[in-house]
């Protein structure tokens, strides 16, 4: 058999310095083991928009044979996708999209979808009446921009809830530490907060508690990643009254990526599923998760098994070989 040819992977990515940008990268280096003839090569941005084109450039220099894409802002990293669409280098955007339709396909979640699911359930849970605050992700990013889209569409349906603030959140706890006490204490009869992820979530969480506001005021998040800090956690211990399921995609990405590679047919937008989750069904979706991580960490025993009965087979043959040659 000839030995499958190589290939080049460049992911830029805006950032990898939350729990949910890791979850993103475990799932692509889970695929990627399937494919041992693939180099995948990350460039972490940092957050910083100038960094990224610098670092899109540098792979653009480096010849990858395919750029996985996670827009830290859309406007200015569009000219650069487009540049590589253009040299005829296959360019799959993950979750932050660019502003043109110069790309090769798009894999991840449908965000004004999510933001529609998010006010439809906060409709609903406030019966068609009260006063909503939200905590907008980084200005710049195609997500902040879809689920605010999404949030006012879905409200349309329920005139008498008003979203009376906002707070630019920067898709970080911090930010919303130090913006939303003031806005709160402008609006202190609001009935909910809706923040574009969990982790600015949990930071309106914290502010309301420090005003004594814990127990009037709801919180939604998006994401809904398992583990410690993640949003199935905050929704079960009652932190947040729900989040919105938001898959970081990176197996799918790398499947993408692959069949691009491979010329196999391949959708040009691969849209993850959202779903809202709280206390009626968290603890499904974690017992759920956790199976998952359990098998998943079943399946790489079983890999290890195989490659060293695979060692120790190779290493008798040669014995054989070598009894034979005697
Ligand atoms: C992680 C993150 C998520 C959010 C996504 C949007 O970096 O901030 O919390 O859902 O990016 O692109």
């Amino acid at each position: 058999a000839s030995a499958a040819p190589r290939y080049v992977i460049g992911f830029s990515q805006c950032t990898m310095n939350d729990a949910w940008r890791q979850a993103m990268l475990v799932g692509m280096k889970k695929e990627l083991s399937f494919y041992p003839n693939v180099t995948f090569r990350l460039k972490d941005a940092h957050d910083n928009t100038a960094l990224q084109q610098r670092q899109i450039r540098e792979f653009l220099k480096e010849k990858v044979d395919l750029l996985i894409v996670s827009a830290n802002e859309a406007e200015p990293i569009t000219p650069l996708v487009e540049e590589a669409f253009n040299r005829g280098i296959p360019v799959v955007i993950l979750d932050r999209r660019t502003t043109s339709q110069l790309y090769t396909a798009y894999v991840g979640g449908n965000n004004q979808e999510v933001g529609r699911a998010a006010g439809r359930y906060i409709g609903s849970l406030l019966k068609g009446k009260g006063k909503i605050l939200e905590v907008l992700g980084a200005a710049g990013a195609s997500p902040a921009r879809d689920r605010h889209k999404g949030l006012l569409q879905a409200l349309h349906s329920f005139p008498q809830v008003q979203v009376v603030g906002e707070v630019q959140g920067n898709w970080q706890r911090p930010s919303v530490l130090a913006a939303l006490p003031a806005v709160l204490r402008l609006h202190p009869d609001v009935q909910l907060i809706f923040a574009h992820n969990d982790r600015m979530a949990l930071g309106a969480y914290q502010v309301c508690k420090q005003l004594g506001l814990a127990k009037k005021v709801h919180v939604v998040g998006v994401d809904g990643l398992a583990g410690p800090q993640g949003g199935l956690q905050l929704v079960q211990d009652s932190i947040l009254t729900a989040t919105l399921l938001y898959s970081p995609g990176g197996e799918e990405a790398i499947r993408t990526a692959m069949k691009i590679l491979h010329n196999e047919p391949y959708d040009k937008e691969n849209m993850l599923s959202t779903m809202v989750i709280d206390s009626t069904n968290v603890l499904t979706m974690k017992m759920q998760t956790e199976k998952l991580a359990s098998q998943q960490g079943d399946i790489q025993r079983q890999q290890e098994l195989l490659e060293n009965q695979r060692h120790t087979f190779v290493s008798q043959q040669r014995g054989l070989y070598i009894l034979g040659a005697a």
